[in-house]
């Protein structure tokens, strides 16, 4: 059911509708529909912290989301990697899949990517060149079960990695949880693909990591991407190194809302989130949108 509520006089969209398209699978932040092989993501204003989704959202984040993947997926593409992403321009959209009916939703403009499907493969390719949140509990609670790591300086939030990122994969499930490389080989069943992933991961981020401090002035602290088979090639899928799955230097992230929940003690529920605290999110996600100059 298409649900648009208001925050600060602003429009929120909680939850998408497409009745003339086959919903093929509700994220915790998106619709994804199917067109034939292609899907149409769309990235509402929905905010999930902890794999909880909050009560309210924040205003424009699906829209700020999309255009900084769609940088990123460019730029990936670029450099010549595989990857799901078609175009996030409406007009493309429906010259591609000839969904006319499209342009007749307002509410859906901005927020729109189209991507070829995927068979995913079950894995949080995470890469870290800092240690930051549950990377840092692994090591005080000598949980670690990746690759040995040591950091420059001091072992505390937000040490730099020597020689990183180190790759720290989870298990891409309700919970998130963490798994060794070996694990990883488990659950794809094709130990040649888990390396190819694990090597390509650590190759993406330091590419695009180096193209942000040099270009855009920031540093990808750590982030996750998603994989998937795509004509039987090994192709980047889902989101790429947006404020909803990376965290950055300085730090436009969700970060900055997960510290207002520690704050708050308000541990794994869903809460309305106060005007002031969405606002201050959405204006964050906004300025990390301008810093890659997409704004
Ligand atoms: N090219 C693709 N082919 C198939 N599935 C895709 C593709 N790109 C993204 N997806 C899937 O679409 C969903 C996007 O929605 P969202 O990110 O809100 O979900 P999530 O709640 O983070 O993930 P999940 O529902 O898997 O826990 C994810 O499950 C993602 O794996
Ligand atoms: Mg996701």
């Amino acid at each position: 059911m298409l649900r648009i509520e208001k925050m600060a006089e602003k429009n929120v969209l909680m939850e998408s509708e497409i009745p003339f398209l086959k919903l093929f699978k509700k994220g915790k932040v998106r619709e994804v529909y199917e067109i034939g092989d292609y899907l149409l993501i769309v990235a509402t204003d929905r905010l999930s912290a902890f794999d909880v989704v909050m009560k309210t959202g924040i205003p424009d984040k699906g829209v700020y989301l999309t255009k900084q993947s769609s940088y990123w997926f460019k730029f990936i593409e670029e450099k010549g990697y595989k990857t799901h992403f078609m175009t996030d321009d409406i007009d493309k959209i429906v010259e591609i899949t000839g969904e006319k009916r499209l342009l007749d939703l307002e509410w859906l403009k901005g927020r729109v990517m189209l991507g070829k499907k995927a068979e995913v493969i079950p894995v949080e390719a995470v890469c870290r060149f800092r240690l930051y949140g549950s990377a840092v509990t692994a090591i005080e609670t000598d949980t670690w079960i990746w690759d040995p790591i040591e950091t420059e300086g001091e072992l505390k939030a937000g040490a730099m990695i020597k020689n990183g990122p180190a790759f720290t994969p989870t298990e891409k499930s309700e919970t998130d949880d963490k798994i060794s490389f070996d694990q990883m080989v488990e659950i794809i069943g094709d130990p040649d693909l888990a390396k190819k992933i694990k090597s390509e991961t650590i190759d993406l981020f330091r590419i695009c990591n180096q193209h942000a401090v040099e270009k855009l002035g920031f540093e990808i602290a750590d982030g996750k991407v998603e994989y998937g088979i795509i004509d039987g090639e090994l192709s980047l899928i889902d989101e790429t190194f947006t404020s909803d799955s990376a965290r950055f230097l300085p730090d436009k992230s969700k970060e900055v809302f997960r510290k207002w929940l520690t704050d708050n003690n308000i541990k794994k529920v869903s809460v309305e989130i106060p005007e002031d605290i969405s606002m201050m999110v959405s204006d964050l996600y906004k300025s990390q949108c301008s810093d890659m100059g997409v704004l």
